[in-house]
């Protein structure tokens, strides 16, 4: 055999007769033509991550070439000679003269090769990377010419996408070994199936043996471990040839998700302490998670004996098989549904039953609408639709001839609404649930009033005499009432604790250095979590009296709100006289720092169709907020600074530290404290304390202003164009000189039609009596051209009028200027 002597392998030999080791890593990551690698050699990644070389598995003497951890390389996450094992350690890596790296046994015959077809020779390398992955690369052009991560075997890593192609076909997946000592390609893979709404499958042989559930564009909805904080990071992204990639967020700490030659999919993460892997996650875990064990139109509930049990209206197909235990077969209708009747067309005599908690069945269908009600009219007034769900994010889902493994979750998923006739509907069933309800409702609520309890006594702790004041407060405020009665309510059980330790940690103990700004009531601090997700922290200021209620009103109101266009609360921690909020981290900050922030305008100027796309987010937020969620919320606190903007611009809604929830037939709120932002205030609000929708429409009215033109409204105060912002935008836009009012970035006579529109909508918004402003769904559909014709605009009130005369004592006029906006109000009137 021909050894060509180099000064690395030199060290390495010299290094194997001092270290008594078996293998020895080269101090490179980069086979090349001139270096091979043997038996007992290794190279390692340059962060010192993964190695590439040889091992053998357990009870088995066969070598195989692969790639594992450093820390851990019994570990194997690749392996290039799956079927052809070694028989002896003869082995060696080179790349051959093709350009191919090759592995080879003693005799010279190849047993793996990268495969890459090659008219003509090429100068290649191969190198093993700290992700996991092992690429061959074209030296003289710099190009990729082949990569591990497009062949996995069993193991998942960050990095690595599981793709599905949507028009070939062709996918990407990963691979079971046939058992714990032989690599070969076992029964069960793993992959994405993204076509209609994606979702991650594990098949035995090519059929279904797992399935997440839908993915919302946050969480596959079907997966009970995943509605944690823990659990996120997770990304579909596509691109436009029809391929879909799924990927796995990346952390501080190796994880990795891997499927065993049982077909069990686990995720694990790298224990530093005990220097071994703790086990997050794994699927199937009991037998209702392996796809459809109860056949169709049945459901399974894993705490239920049997597990199995038709679905109301529906029975056994088969009484004696079901009998038995055997419940493929699964069940059928038991009353004719009207629609499937002859003559009829439409389905009027047939109901619809919600099932709560439910992992949706597979096939699932999407169809045009977002709300609730909106998919039961689009469901009950076509037969072939038998049932329906709705997820925030993914909007309306139906399903048509069958229900296939559908599965009762632990108090998360989705409602589910399935088509009965209505005589099904009334069935004496009901009582059943009637009886449980009320003690499923009332361990809850003492639960919650335990946590709640809890916390006050963690906070309370030698602040009796502040919270009396908090109480008396909170008295005076006659939609305190409703809010003591949702802190209740609040479901504290879909929110995660995090320990003080965790936070600290996340966030270098609170550094200057993770420090991302200031928010209604304390600093805000950006933090990593062990998992690499990224968080951010906000701080309540121990001395701040104010934000001990806001706190709690936060908590109540956001733990009850999921939307696309609202911040998400992960978390809380009360501990050690600290409270502190765990939101979502938002790379783009807030909206107040592109807009307004002159030092870093060249990477956050915003173009026309991005703004726009801002502004028709926050109205969905706040249309959420006003019609959509269970509840009626008045944000009260609407300014750019508490609009956040994720990394695509999307902007979410933050700060519900001033909200207030409504009761359902309530129309507006009165209060004797006025809280909320000097410029974005209604006057009724700012004068009377009165507060509706209205107010916040009013709000997003002043934003619309702000985004269109990049200046705030109070900088015109000092300026000798006394108009204010409202005044100078009716006043431009009644001389139809609006490219003359907006930002000169995005002034242009092609779209001065569309920002002439969009001035006026914003301008309905801010008309002085709440009763002329458009509701928000109005401003939306008007913005969505739903709407046409728009109404005539009145003149705003010039804002600084009543404010001057209102807040004259309290600010002095010194003030007045840049930092005045950037301050949240709190006015106690004198009631
Ligand atoms: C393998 O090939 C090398 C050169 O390519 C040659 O020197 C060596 O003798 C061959 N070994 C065997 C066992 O054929
Ligand atoms: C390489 O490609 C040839 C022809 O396409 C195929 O027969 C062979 O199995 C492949 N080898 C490996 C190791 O993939
Ligand atoms: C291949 O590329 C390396 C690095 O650029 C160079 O040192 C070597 O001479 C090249 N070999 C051939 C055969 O071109
Ligand atoms: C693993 O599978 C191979 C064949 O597929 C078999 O020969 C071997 O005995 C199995 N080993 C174990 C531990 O089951
Ligand atoms: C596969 O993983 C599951 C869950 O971790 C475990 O119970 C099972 O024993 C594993 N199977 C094998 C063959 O290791
Ligand atoms: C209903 O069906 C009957 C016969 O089955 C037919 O005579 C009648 O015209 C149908 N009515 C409608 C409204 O289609
Ligand atoms: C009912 O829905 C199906 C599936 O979307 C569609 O193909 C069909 O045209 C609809 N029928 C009616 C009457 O709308």
């Amino acid at each position: 055999m021909n050894i060509k002597i180099n000064p690395l392998l030199l060290q390495c030999v010299l290094l194997f007769f001092c270290v008594p080791s078996h293998s020895s890593s080269f101090k490179t990551d980069t086979i090349t033509s001139t270096l091979t690698i043997k038996d007992s050699d290794t190279i390692e990644s340059l962060g010192r991550v993964f190695r590439f070389g040889f091992f053998t598995p357990k009870n088995t003497k066969n070598r195989y070439l692969g790639i594992f951890y450093s820390v851990s390389e019994e570990t194997v996450i690749w392996v290039a000679n799956r079927d052809k094992p070694l028989s002896d350690s003869s082995g060696t890596v080179i790349i051959a003269k093709d350009g191919n790296l090759v592995l080879i046994n003693g005799r010279n015959q190849t047993l793996w090769s990268t495969n890459v077809t090659t008219a003509f020779s090429r100068n290649t390398s191969a190198q093993i990377q700290d992700t996991g992955n092992l690429v061959l690369w074209d030296i003289s052009t710099s190009t990729l010419l082949w990569q591990s991560f497009l062949q996995p075997c069993d193991v998942f890593l960050p990095k690595l996408n599981l793709i599905d192609n949507i028009y070939t076909g062709k996918k990407v997946v990963l691979s079971s070994w046939r058992n714990g000592s032989d690599p070969e390609v076992g029964s069960f893979t793993v992959g994405l199936k993204a076509l209609k709404i994606p979702q991650i499958f594990t098949w035995k042989n090519e059929s279904p043996y797992w399935r997440s559930g839908p993915w919302n564009g946050q969480i596959l909805i079907g997966v009970q471990d995943m509605y944690s904080p823990y659990n996120d990071g997770f990304t579909v992204k596509n691109d436009n040839l029809g391929n879909f990639y799924f990927t796995a967020p990346e952390g501080n700490l190796p994880m990795r998700f891997s499927v065993n030659s049982t077909g069990s999919l686990t995720q694990t993460l790298w224990n530093e302490k005990r220097r071994d892997w703790d086990i997050s996650f794994s699927a199937p875990k009991t037998e209702c998670d392996i796809y459809n064990t109860c056949g169709n139109f049945a459901t399974c509930n894993s705490k239920d004996s049997p597990i199995c049990s038709c679905l109301r209206g529906f029975e056994p197909r088969v009484i004696e098989e079901w009998g038995v235990g055997n419940w493929r077969s699964g069940c059928v209708r038991r009353k004719q549904l009207k629609c499937e009747q002859r003559n009829s067309s439409s389905g009027h005599g047939d109901g619809f039953l919600r099932l709560q908690f439910m992992k949706v069945p597979d096939f699932a269908e999407q169809f045009q609408g977002r709300r609730l009600d909106e998919c039961r009219s689009r469901c009950s007034s076509n037969c072939s639709c038998i049932a329906y769900a709705h997820d925030p994010y993914i909007g309306c889902m139906f399903w048509r001839e069958n229900l296939i493994d559908v599965q009762r979750l632990d108090g998360v998923g989705v409602d589910l609404y399935i088509r009965l006739k209505k005589s099904e509907l009334d069935d004496p069933e009901d009582k059943k649930v009637f009886i449980i309800i009320p003690v499923i409702i009332g361990f809850a609520t003492i639960s919650l009033i335990i946590f709640i309890a809890w916390c006050w006594m963690v906070k309370t702790k030698g602040e009796k005499t502040k919270d009396r004041k908090v109480l008396e407060t909170l008295s005076s405020d006659s939609t305190a009432i409703v809010l003591k009665d949702e802190i209740e309510k609040v479901n504290i059980e879909e929110l995660s604790l995090f320990s003080f330790e965790t936070l600290a940690n996340a966030t270098n103990h609170f550094s200057d250095y993770n420090f991302i700004g200031r928010g209604g009531f304390g600093p805000v601090y950006k933090g990593n979590l062990p998992n690499g997700k990224e968080i951010a922290v906000k701080r309540l200021s121990s001395a701040s009296l104010q934000g001990n209620e806001e706190f709690m009103n936060e908590v109540v109101v956001i733990s009850k709100l999921q939307h696309r266009n609202l911040v998400r609360l992960l978390g809380c921690c009360v501990e050690r006289d600290e409270n502190m909020l765990i939101y979502e981290y938002m790379p783009n900050k807030s909206l107040d720092g592109c807009l307004f922030d002159r030092t870093h305008t060249s990477e956050k100027i915003l173009d026309w169709k991005t703004r726009f796309s801002i502004i028709e987010g926050i109205g969905r937020g706040l249309l959420y907020l006003h019609r959509d969620s269970r509840l009626k919320i008045i944000h009260r606190d609407l300014k750019p600074s508490n609009v956040l903007l994720d990394e695509d611009w999307n902007p979410k809604i933050s700060d519900f530290g001033m909200a207030r929830i409504f009761g359902s037939n309530e129309d507006y709120g009165n209060t004797a404290r006025v809280v909320g932002t000097y410029g974005y205030m209604a006057p009724e609000y700012a004068m009377e304390g009165k507060f509706s929708e209205k107010s916040d429409v009013f709000s997003f009215g002043v934003m619309m202003l702000e985004i269109l033109s990049r200046k705030k409204n109070t900088h015109y105060y000092n300026q000798e164009l006394s108009l204010g912002l409202l005044g100078c935008a009716w006043k431009l836009w009644s001389e139809e000189n609006c490219l003359a009012f907006v930002d000169q970035m995005i002034a242009s006579s092609n779209i001065e039609e569309d920002i002439s529109r969009c001035v006026h909508i914003a301008l309905l918004c801010v008309q002085e009596f709440s009763d002329d402003r458009p509701a928000i769904q109005i401003v939306l559909s008007m913005l969505s051209r739903e709407i046409l014709d728009l109404p005539m605009a009145e003149q705003p009130l010039f804002a600084e009028k009543w404010n001057r005369s209102h807040f004259g004592m309290t600010q002095p006029t010194t003030q007045v200027g840049y930092s005045i906006n950037d301050l949240t109000l709190t006015v106690l009137d004198g009631r």
